[in-house]
């Protein structure tokens, strides 16, 4: 089995959700989460800004932390940049976008699902892409919620002005008969309540988080041959070590909110500026990589 990390990252909190799922289904691994909250908001950002910003982060993980596989635990950069992390990086990449599109397909009835997500994710059209080529044709409306993030990442996560805004941006998916709503944006299951009713009690809310793990776990494998591997066993427990590029004090307080006390430390990590948005078209330039300093 391959001890090394695996490697995760959004633009700030969002990710925990997926990390939850994860330490709950490999509770044996080494997880290593970059928070890139020096640069959140990513949803109204230009897509090709984002992949940079995802490109930068992976090579991170992979160059200096040495990750056995990568988690996009966030949807616009799943949107923006996963083709292309899988075409330029060494180890397996796994993003948020199949994955929900897969359990919003195996939780609905009706056939009709809403998604909700950033502009970015939204604009991108890969929600609507991915659920396109699946087998069984589902009707899908899509709403980008512009916000939401902005809420969570202020720690506002139950609030009058949170149910305004929500309340505005969800009506016409609410409007159009929905039976599912997949939260396609991994910082608005910390939402779920405001959203939940908003929505009302008839309709169900799926987000990726469960379901991205399921796949990190079948890229692991078991014990097959030529597969990473599971850590296990009760005298290896796993970790956690957490990253951020904005205030690490701010990440430590509300994501231990958010998350739980098991978050522990939050370390720095300082990206050169101005971050290498020609890195995108997967150059070898490696101006690029930030320093990480503790505290
Ligand atoms: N959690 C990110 C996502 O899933 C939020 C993006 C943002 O920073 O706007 O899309």
């Amino acid at each position: 089995m391959d001890s090394r990390p695996i490697g995760m990252f959004d633009s700030g909190f969002g990710g925990l959700t997926v990390a939850r799922a994860l330490i709950d289904l490999a509770p044996h691994e080494e997880f290593v989460y970059v928070g890139d909250t020096g640069r959140y908001p990513y949803g109204p950002r230009d897509l090709g800004e984002v992949r940079a910003f995802a490109l930068q982060i992976a090579r991170w993980l992979i160059d200096d932390v040495d990750v056995k596989l990568v988690v996009v635990a966030c949807n616009t950069a799943s949107a923006a940049a996963l083709d292309t992390l899988r075409a330029l990086l060494p180890v397996p990449v796994v993003g948020v976008i199949d994955p929900g599109v897969r359990a919003v397909a195996k939780a609905t009835r009706n056939r009709r699902v809403g998604v909700v997500g950033t502009v970015g994710t939204i604009r991108s059209g890969a929600y609507q892409r991915a659920m396109g080529a699946l087998p069984v044709p589902i009707e899908l409306v899509a709403a980008s919620c512009p916000g939401f993030v902005e809420f969570v990442e202020r720690g506002e996560t139950r609030s009058d002005q949170v149910t305004v805004l929500a309340e505005r941006l969800l009506a016409p998916v609410r409007d159009a008969g929905v039976d599912t709503l997949l939260l396609g944006c991994t910082h608005y299951p910390f939402l779920a309540r405001t959203i939940a009713d908003v929505m009302g009690r008839d309709v169900v809310l799926v987000s990726s988080a469960d379901e991205t793990a399921f796949e990190v776990r079948a890229i692991l494998g078991d014990t097959e041959p030529g597969r990473l591997g599971v850590a296990r066993g009760a005298d290896k427990p796993g970790s956690l070590q957490v990253y951020s590029s904005g205030d690490v004090e701010w990440f430590r307080t509300v994501g231990s909110r958010l998350f739980g006390e098991e978050l522990g430390e939050v370390q720095r990590l300082v990206w050169p500026d101005p971050p290498p948005v020609s890195d995108a078209t997967g150059s070898p330039d490696r101006d690029g990589r930030p320093g990480a300093a503790s505290g």
